[in-house]
């Protein structure tokens, strides 16, 4: 195995989109095209399936230095209210391009830290959206909690208002590692918030685990998992850490290049802790996320429903998202757009009346094509090409994915592509030979060692 993280270890895009954010042709889109794509999706598919709705909500008391998500440090909490109502102004703004009440299937809070906010603010906002919409039957609805500020008041709130689902950030529990990441957070805490969510009656709870922090060392992450296991949450974020700071904003610091693990110490931390948490009973699903067999996440994968989109994986799919707050990006399956990325700007765009997208990206025929086989490959780990649909590059890309069938990554049957089970920590890999929009931008990009 050694060999072929050494071959194909290279960073690669998570695919929560397709194109991904770089590679969006911003040229091609602007705020009208956004709406016009909005309220065609709104009509195609509100009856049907419902619609999501993300909420960004960026605020956090204090800035963990591994972080590489949109947030906004501060411990003024006089800036929930107003933040909250330029986000229901939003909403409004959404609202008068729909030509019936929306219904509302999967709602997620994320940031940030949604836990920042009081419990009775969350609710005002959260009751300011619903009495504007139609709550779908199987409601999906989530949100992410900081163990160190998750009070029960929070949970039970969101509960009461049909949540069902909540994510602790926990990372690590290895001193060493915490005090690098600025996060010091104890087992017992995030112990006392697992056990209130499981009394409440909350049925998918989540623990966040990031492989690759400063100073992390197997012992460190076995430690971690052994420590989750005593709390079995339903499922598991294993993500890896992503190093990226050079991005404006996002303040990864307090830690040297030379504490991260190497490449191949980090590949290990994946290889092991994956081999660990499956011996504890959890199944992996798509690319990052454990869970046990009971879990949602798990059943939509064996019924072929899991999806992906810019939350992550999620059991059910619908083809509107709309995303609210600064930064957040929605996707109109036909369209994606991200609003502006300062709480500000953002609240000075809503006020005028504006629907603060400022970039995006309008999908082509091609690209709609080449999106729907790199969802199969994230969620199905396989899929089916129709040379009379496809692209000039499709032959040259099996070509290259002769070398990953060869290494039995992956099992290819005419245009029928498996990726098998020792293929499946290399998916994103599988995924980029067909990213056509990386490949026409960079050809240069390394797939495998063997191209360079
Ligand atoms: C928005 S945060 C979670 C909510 C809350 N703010 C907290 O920290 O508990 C979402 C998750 O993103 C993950 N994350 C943040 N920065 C990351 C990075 N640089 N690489 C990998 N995962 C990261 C962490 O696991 C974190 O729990
Ligand atoms: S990990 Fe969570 S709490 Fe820490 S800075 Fe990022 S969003 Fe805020």
């Amino acid at each position: 195995m050694n060999s072929l993280i050494d071959k194909y270890n290279i960073p690669g895009p998570r695919y929560t989109s397709y194109p991904t954010v770089p590679y969006w042709d911003e040229n091609s889109f602007t705020p009208e095209l956004w709406k016009q794509s909005v309220i065609r999706t709104f009509k195609e598919s509100n009856a049907e399936e419902g619609i999501s709705i993300y909420i960004h909500l960026p605020f956090c008391e204090a800035l963990c230095t591994f972080c590489a998500c949109h947030k906004r440090i501060t411990k003024q909490h006089s800036v929930e209210i107003p933040y909250l109502e330029s986000v229901l102004k939003e909403w409004q703004l959404y609202l008068k391009l729909f030509n019936e009440k929306p219904k509302l299937k999967e709602l997620h809070l994320g940031g940030g830290t949604p836990t920042f906010f009081s419990p009775k603010n969350l609710k005002t906002l959260l009751e300011g959206i619903f009495e504007t919409v139609e709550i779908a039957e199987h409601q999906e609805f989530s949100f992410e909690g900081h163990p160190n500020n998750t009070t029960k008041e929070h949970l039970q709130t969101l509960y009461d208002l049909g949540f069902r689902r909540v994510s602790f950030g926990v990372q690590d529990y290895d001193p060493k590692v915490q005090k690098a990441i600025n996060r010091i957070q104890s087992f017992e805490k995030v112990r006392e918030v697992t056990e209130w969510a499981k009394e409440i009656g909350y049925r998918g709870i989540s623990h966040d685990l990031v492989f690759g922090l400063p100073h992390q060392t197997w012992e460190a992450m076995e430690s971690t998992i052994r420590k989750t296991m005593e709390l079995k949450p339903d499922r598991l974020a294993f993500y890896s850490y992503a190093h990226v700071p050079w991005v404006k904003g996002v303040g990864q610091r307090g830690f040297d290049e030379n504490d991260l693990p190497s490449g191949e110490e980090k590949r290990r931390l994946y290889e092991d802790g994956k081999k660990l948490l499956e011996e504890l009973g959890y199944i992996e699903v798509g690319m990052d996320h454990f869970s046990l067999e009971h879990d949602d996440l798990y059943q939509s994968l064996i019924q072929k429903k899991l999806h992906r989109n810019f939350m992550g994986y999620t059991s059910s799919k619908t083809q509107l998202m709309v995303g609210l707050g600064m930064s957040a990006i929605s996707d109109s399956w036909y369209a994606f757009a991200q609003n502006i990325k300062t709480v500000e700007e953002y609240q000075k765009m809503v006020e005028e009346g504006e629907i603060p997208v400022v970039k995006g990206h309008i999908l082509n025929d091609e690209d709609l094509t080449v999106r729907r086989h790199i969802l199969n490959l994230m969620c199905q780990l396989e899929t089916t090409f129709d040379i009379n649909n496809s692209f000039p590059e499709l032959e040259n890309a099996f070509e290259m994915l002769k070398e990953m069938e060869n290494d039995e990554l992956v099992e290819i049957n005419g245009h029928h592509i498996q990726i098998t089970e020792k293929g499946r920590a290399f998916t994103r890999n599988v995924a980029m030979v067909f990213d056509l929009r990386m490949m026409r931008n960079k050809p240069e990009t390394r797939i495998f060692s063997m191209t360079i």
